[in-house]
């Protein structure tokens, strides 16, 4: 049978014939100030642009399914994880961070790996990257750091010089620096990375009792990056490789795969781990916190339209569910206020109705109004809390035990100060644990990158951020100041 042809509507359903044509005075113009549907055309068309996110602008998004395969019960009570084989709709968003919505796939960054499971308990959003650390470890910084990885003021180009001025001034910074300047940094595709919520969360068990957990996705496709000439060429070549490469494996079938790993810290050992545990440029060794399996995500279906579940999706690390809760990383706290901001404003205040973002269960409130309403409001139901008429009730259960806090308030507590300052072991560890091929490879990356350093303050700049490699690795400093043709003696104890 045919299918029933509809019939072109204006927005408000007017069915209409002439979609190409203006209506005119005569054949030859000029054109009537009555053809609304001229105007309501190029209306729409001239805002149909919304802010691209300020950082994470180039993304792709699939939906897919979180499935549980190991007990941990025993850390927490979250429903997702409340039992083997149970299964959750989940959706992800991967991106590169510095560049705009139009930039390409395959410029060296961080990924974005950022997750929203529909829960029965509501929308759980894990908003991680491909790393396990950051650059900065307070969100002070956070402004001034991406502006370095944006464009220059005067020039509008991206520039080295901003971004290495920026590293050499805050150590803090080396352990993601040196991840950045592996491969690892230019990722092959969107699948062939890990990903990690990187800050330290809490679990709470049935007891509540509190355990620290970092959360770990490990890519069943296996590691694969590209070299930075590979990269270099891919960025040619095709600009969207990785949100092509996603499409094209979903829709084959051909479903990416991770598996959730975790690492768990009772509290009480946060207090005197060597390591503080909520330093967002420390990782863990899995020495010391070995990884608990506890899942399978897969992804297995493309969006239909990617405005729509895409560039509209809404993540928000404050979105944790019961079970699991924040830490005191300062980091962490910080992204707390700041993404529901970024969407108010990105997105409008009703964002949490938007299909990508609308929790599939109950959502009672009495949040009422405002631009964009979508869901009829909450119809009559009573808009203040308390009152006679509704059955809305807290729930006890939800309520968290107390958790202790230790410390006087101040403003100027320094995360930088003795017991706080090691930015080069984990760094030179890292570095230590490449093989030689990586080895020659991130320093050869190092080089590049620095080789573009300028301006008056250049050897300022590189002499600073060297000195920062040769505290982690008398080696990596050697490797990176030949490269840069910048003479340096040995120190004696390391010839
Ligand atoms: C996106 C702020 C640190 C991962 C964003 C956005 C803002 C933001 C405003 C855009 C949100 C939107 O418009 O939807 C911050 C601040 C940080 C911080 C203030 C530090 C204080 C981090 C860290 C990670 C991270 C440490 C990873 C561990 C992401 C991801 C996105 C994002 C993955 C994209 C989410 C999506 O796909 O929609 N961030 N960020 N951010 N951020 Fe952060």
């Amino acid at each position: 049978m045919a299918e029933e042809k509809k019939k072109l509507t204006t927005a408000s359903g007017i069915p209409y014939v002439e979609h190409e044509n203006s209506m005119t005075a005569g054949p030859r113009g000029p054109i009537l100030l009555q053809d609304f549907i001229l105007h309501e055309k190029m209306a729409h068309f001239n805002r149909e642009r919304i802010p691209e996110r300020v950082v994470h602008a180039k993304g792709t998004g699939a939906y897919g399914t979180f499935t549980v395969t190991h007990d941990i019960t025993a850390y927490t009570k979250a429903k997702i994880f409340n039992k083997i084989g149970k299964q959750t709709r989940m959706m992800a968003r991967f991106s590169t961070v510095g560049g705009e919505k139009g930039s390409a796939d395959a410029e060296r960054d961080p990924r974005g790996f950022a997750l929203k499971f529909y829960t029965e308990d509501g929308n759980w959003d894990l908003v991680g990257n491909n790393t396990p650390v950051f650059f900065i470890k307070d969100p002070k910084k956070f402004s001034d750091f991406i502006h370095t990885q944006k464009r220059d003021p005067r020039t509008n180009c991206k520039s080295p010089t901003m971004m290495w001025d920026f590293w050499s001034l805050n150590p803090e910074s080396l352990h993601q620096v040196m991840t950045l300047m592996s491969n690892r940094g230019t990722p092959r595709s969107y699948r062939h990375m890990h990903g990690f919520g990187s800050h330290t969360f809490s679990f709470l068990n049935a007891a509540n009792e509190r355990f620290y957990v970092k959360f770990h996705f490990i890519t069943q496709q296996g590691i694969e990056n590209f070299t930075d000439a590979e990269a270099v060429e891919m960025k040619g070549k095709d600009p969207d490789h990785a949100q092509r490469d996603l499409v094209e494996a979903i829709d084959r079938k051909d479903f990416p795969r991770w598996t959730l790993k975790i690492q768990v810290m009772p509290e009480a050992e946060a207090k005197t781990y060597r390591w503080n545990p909520f330093d967002l440029t420390k990782v863990w060794p899995h020495a010391d916190y070995p990884l608990i399996e506890v899942g399978v995500m897969e992804l297995n279906e493309i969006p239909r339209n990617y405005f729509a579940d895409v560039e509209q999706a809404a993540f928000a690390p404050a979105h944790v569910v019961d079970g699991i809760g924040y830490s005191p990383d300062k980091m962490l706290q910080g992204r707390l206020l700041s993404y529901p901001d970024a969407h108010r404003y990105r997105l409008g205040v009703n964002y949490e109705q938007l299909p990508v973002n609308r929790c599939p269960f109950a959502v009672n409130n009495y949040e009422r109004d405002g631009a964009m309403r979508l869901d009829g409001n909450q119809g009559s139901a009573p808009n203040y809390f308390p009152n006679s008429f509704d059955n809305i009730v807290p729930d006890p259960a939800y309520k968290a035990p107390g958790q202790e806090l230790d410390g006087l308030f101040a403003d100027w507590y320094d995360r930088n100060a003795p017991g706080e300052d090691d930015h080069y072991t984990q760094p030179g560890n890292l570095f230590r644990l490449l093989t030689p091929e990586e080895k020659r490879d991130a320093i050869h990356n190092i080089v590049g990158a620095m080789s573009g350093i300028s301006g008056p303050k250049k050897d300022e700049i590189i002499n600073r951020q060297l000195c920062h490699f040769f505290r982690a690795d008398i080696q990596l400093g050697m490797s990176i100041a030949s490269g840069l043709g910048v003479k340096v003696d040995m120190p004696a104890h390391a010839k």
